[in-house]
């Protein structure tokens, strides 16, 4: 995964098409966190994922949802975002234990909502806007 960064992206097709290509180092059980401000793409660059899991329909910010869960894809992904929670209590209310058990690939929009929420061994994508575009780096949490 590393390899592949720094980058820049500068368009919300290549945003998915790195998505895409980010996916073939994902397998299940894997987290990853996309740390980025409104409009970052991150829901662009999970929607690569989502394509190269095999989901052809949309994939759209769960920000009212706080949790989509794709199970059409394979390993199956869970899309959360953590913008509208106000405490970790309500991750925990909608399972979050549970779904760190599950066969699945999950990805967390604002993850910086709840730092201390984040399993040790989460890929952590940061997106910064640049000119043009974004830049993205990454770390293991
Ligand atoms: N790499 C990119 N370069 C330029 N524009 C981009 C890029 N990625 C996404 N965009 C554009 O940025 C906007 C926001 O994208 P997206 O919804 O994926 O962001 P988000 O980080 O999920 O936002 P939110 O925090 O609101 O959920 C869209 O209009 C999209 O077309
Ligand atoms: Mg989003």
């Amino acid at each position: 995964m590393q390899q592949h960064f720094p980058v820049e992206i500068n368009s919300p097709e290549a945003m998915k098409a790195f998505g895409f290509k980010l996916s073939k180092h994902l397998s299940s059980g894997d987290v990853l966190a996309l740390i980025g401000d409104l409009g970052a793409g991150k829901t662009h660059l999970t929607q690569g994922i989502a394509q190269a899991l095999g989901r052809n329909n949309a994939v759209t910010s769960p920000t009212f949802a706080l949790v989509n869960e794709y199970t059409d894809c394979s390993p199956e992904l869970i899309h959360f975002d953590w913008y509208r929670m106000e405490a970790p209590e309500e991750l925990l209310a909608i399972g979050w234990e549970d779904y760190l058990e599950r066969d699945a690939i999950l990805v967390i929009e604002w993850p910086d909502r709840f730092p201390e929420m984040i399993p040790p061994g989460t890929h952590c994508i940061h997106i910064e806007h640049i000119d043009g575009g974004r830049k993205l780096s990454y770390a293991i949490a």
